[in-house]
């Protein structure tokens, strides 16, 4: 009896199959609420930040590709245009340094498929690196543990652990050490996104010359209200509870986003903020019909050039397919 015939036919199937990939997604965020305290040596503000992951999600494949290929990026999607896909985008820098981490090679063709608005305060480039980071470790077979890929997430950008975790959660530091939230139920909210991206330093900054005199102490009793209300998943108290310290900083460089929260208001939303640093604007509905309403009301009255809508909290960054 001879193999050589099923042999053959094997390895003509092998040859034809497609490299080993592995599709991750990982969330944006808004901030349901944001208190910064004034700059620090270091070049960061200190800020308390409730976060909550919300259903719009990024999602990155990774492809394997020959030894010695180094990173490759492509960018689908919405606003795509606007992301660059060299190594100065957050997912290339992920893989990068995921790679230098584990000591493999940094060869893996990278895919992007954007589903968070860009350059929006909603922590799109940041999923894009926690959605990187967890393709990356599954394709390579690294087994990075969750604590040490947490590390590796901050030394990437603020948001970057957040979008990691997922779910809602209270971060301190520079919003990048984390504790989980309880929370109850889902909330429904609506987003009116600017094609116009605004920049998180610019925002920073222009909170800097509001020259605010920020409490040197930023703690998150104040925000007692907001906890209880992620607890109970009463929507209406957590809608009078969001606060976001960086909305007038915002509103002073974009002062059309004023209008953009009339809206929201005007259209019985139970609360509406900047999300972030801007320039989205999140709005906190009754329900998902009365969410595609306000989205509505945004889109009649010209307020924003696109709308979303998506329920909160959602999951962290995890591997779909493989
Ligand atoms: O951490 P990340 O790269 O996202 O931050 C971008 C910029 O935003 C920082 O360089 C800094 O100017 C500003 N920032 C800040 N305080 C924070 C987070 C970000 O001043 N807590």
């Amino acid at each position: 009896m001879t193999f050589a015939g099923p042999l053959r036919g094997y390895g003509a199937r092998l040859a034809a199959a497609p490299p080993p990939s592995v599709r991750a997604r990982a969330p944006g965020k808004v901030n349901l609420a944001l208190r910064v305290g004034p700059l620090g040596d270091d070049g960061y503000h200190p800020l308390v930040s409730v976060f909550q992951a919300v259903a719009l999600f990024e999602e990155v494949t990774a492809t394997q590709v020959p030894p010695g290929t180094g990173i490759t990026l492509t960018v689908d999607g919405p606003q795509s245009a606007a992301v660059p896909t060299d190594a100065t985008n957050l997912a290339w820098r992920a893989a990068e340094l995921l790679a230098t981490h584990t000591g493999v090679e940094p060869d893996v063709a990278l895919h992007v498929r954007k589903g968070v608005p860009v350059a929006g305060g909603m922590a799109g480039g940041s999923a894009d690196a926690a959605a990187t980071l967890v393709a990356c470790d599954t394709l390579w077979e690294t087994g990075v543990p969750r604590a040490d890929l947490a590390e590796i997430a901050a030394a990437l950008g603020s948001d970057v652990p957040f979008c990691v975790l997922g779910h809602t959660a209270v971060g301190t530091g520079r919003g990048h050490l984390l504790t989980p939230a309880m929370t109850r139920g889902e909330f429904h909210w609506a987003f009116a996104a600017s094609d116009r991206g605004l920049p998180t330093p610019q925002v920073y900054a222009a909170f800097d010359s509001l020259a605010r005199t920020a409490s040197p102490v930023v703690g998150i009793e104040e925000d007692t209200a907001l906890m209880q209300a992620l607890r109970a998943g009463d929507p209406a108290a957590l809608g009078a509870a969001l606060h976001n310290d960086l909305q007038e900083a915002a509103l002073s460089v974009r002062p059309e986003l004023a209008r953009t929260v009339e809206i929201a208001r005007e259209a019985g939303a139970l609360g509406a903020i900047v999300s972030g640093s801007g320039p989205t604007v999140a709005a906190l509905a009754r329900s998902r019909p009365h969410a595609l309403a306000i989205a509505a009301t945004w889109t009649a009255e010209g307020a924003a050039d696109t709308v979303w809508t998506a329920t909160g909290p959602a999951h962290g960054a995890r591997v779909v397919a493989s």
